[in-house]
């Protein structure tokens, strides 16, 4: 009897719709409601828009591709997927690149963690603060306290692993259907209740008027860093989504779903929140500090917009509720394609049952985040910039080098040709190869370079 027949059958996503709503849950997170608005509002406004859409086309889409396929092919955890598909020799480093992604997914969801935790504090403060408990409202909101950021996290972590636990298509693909519809409701809601109030025109000419000024090789490199972020590419965990997508489903169309999806809600959420720092400014909130320079994307989110709600009356802790549940589940969709990578990899290459990895792998992130809630000073930020500055572009970087320069070409154009038979004789097939191969890395070095200079 062969390995194929005895072994039990992989989870796969149970439609097209909901795979791609869960890489879009993935994608769409604080990067694109908190990450995104902030970096454009400090970046140029439109300006930075523009050079973001620019990122996301010519980087971004295909290097998701290629995670996808890489994945797709092998139908198995990211360290066995990257080395399936190059040569012998090559099969050791292979493993170790997918293993660096399984440490930096992990990475990411440390930090993540804590962001999240303090959305879920502002998320149930107006709760308590209804109840008449102002006390555990205010400690719920207090983003320095070390007590609240490990309750808060650990909330946050003990829901991702619940999910994950449950695995593909009962725990993320039917939480990722039922929360992304909900994110867009709300967030339409929310939107059309802030411009209606003064002082968000300034907010959209902000972002819809360019500044050409403001182009620079930092900005760029930032600009290729949110892209990269927002599309959660580098990390495996666009692989190991992947490799639960069957194969009749065409990997450049899906690919381009989730990319549009991912930008639209970026794009939406810049509607909401540039409007509303002049909303919040128009009511007596500082959104600018003593140099004139816009407040730091924490203190946006967590001083600017709560002090706007509080502006609204009675109706501000009803709408703080809906736009920190907004966020809540945004995170959530996010949180739970990077635990899968580590727990998919670890419960398959030794064999541990799934519920067990989630718990054991989910309490070790959780250990880390704890670690460094207690030292976030300089802890926060060096993971930060380690995961998302570092390693996050070099692994897409390699991972476009693996699938341009040593995958088979042959292999390649069959695994793309599945779901998508006429793909040979397609641009698509004319332009993607090369442009990975040769055009993706020199852009990305051009960044960086560009940007130390
Ligand atoms: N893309 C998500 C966001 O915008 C976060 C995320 C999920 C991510 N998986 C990732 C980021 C993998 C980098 C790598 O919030």
């Amino acid at each position: 009897m062969t390995n194929s027949t005895t072994a039990k059958p992989r989870a796969q996503f149970s439609s097209k719709l909901g795979f791609v709503l869960a890489a879009a849950g993935s994608a769409v997170g604080l990067g694109n409601i908190w990450g995104f608005p902030t970096q454009t509002a400090t970046n140029g406004g439109a300006a930075f828009l523009l050079v973001y859409l620019l990122m996301v086309v010519i980087l971004g889409y295909p290097l998701l591709v290629a995670e996808l396929a890489i994945g797709r092919y092998s139908q198995a955890n990211p360290v066995k997927s990257a080395s399936a598909i190059v040569p012998a020799a090559f099969r050791l480093p292979a493993r170790g690149l997918a293993f660096v992604g399984l440490l930096t997914a992990s990475a990411i969801l440390s930090f993540y963690a804590i962001l999240a935790g303090w959305l879920v504090g502002f998320f149930a403060s107006p709760v308590f603060e209804l109840l008449g408990m102002t006390a555990t409202s205010e400690w719920l909101e207090s983003t320095s306290s070390t007590s609240s950021s490990f309750v808060t996290m650990a909330l946050f972590m003990g829901a991702t692993i619940y999910i994950v636990k449950n695995g593909v298509s009962e725990g993320i693909e039917c939480w990722s259907t039922r929360l992304m519809p909900l994110l867009v409701v709300l967030f339409l809601v929310l939107i059309g209740y802030i411009l209606t109030q003064d002082g968000a025109k300034d907010g959209l000419i902000m972002y819809l008027k360019p500044d050409f000024s403001h182009i620079s090789g930092d900005m760029i490199h930032n600009a290729m860093g949110q892209a990269f972020f927002s599309l959660s590419i580098g990390a495996c965990t666009m692989m190991v989504y992947g490799s639960y997508l069957k194969k009749d489903a065409s990997l450049p169309k899906t690919a381009a779903q989730v990319a549009m999806i991912d930008t639209g809600i970026a794009f939406i959420a810049g509607l909401l929140i540039l409007p509303a720092m002049f909303v919040a400014q128009n009511n007596g909130v500082a959104i600018y500090d003593d140099n004139g320079s816009l407040l730091q994307s924490g203190g946006l989110v967590f001083s600017v917009l709560p002090a706007m709600f509080g502006t609204m009356g009675g109706m501000g802790l009803a709408v703080a509720f809906v736009f920190f549940a907004l966020m809540v589940i945004a995170a959530l969709t996010s949180s739970i394609s990077l635990l899968e990578v580590p727990v998919s990899t670890v419960s398959e290459e030794f064999g541990l049952e799934r519920k067990k990895t989630a718990w054991l792998i989910g309490g070790l992130i959780t250990a880390f985040s704890s670690l460094i809630v207690l030292n976030q000073d300089p802890l926060f930020d060096i993971v930060v910039v380690a995961s998302t500055e570092y390693a996050q572009p070099i692994l897409g970087l390699l991972f476009a080098l693996l699938v341009g320069w040593v995958w088979r070409r042959d292999k390649l154009l069959n695994e793309l040709k599945q779901g998508h038979p006429e793909l040979e004789t397609g641009w698509f097939w004319k332009i993607w190869p090369w442009y990975v191969r040769v055009v993706c890395p020199l852009l990305m070095l051009f960044v960086f370079v560009k940007s130390l200079l």
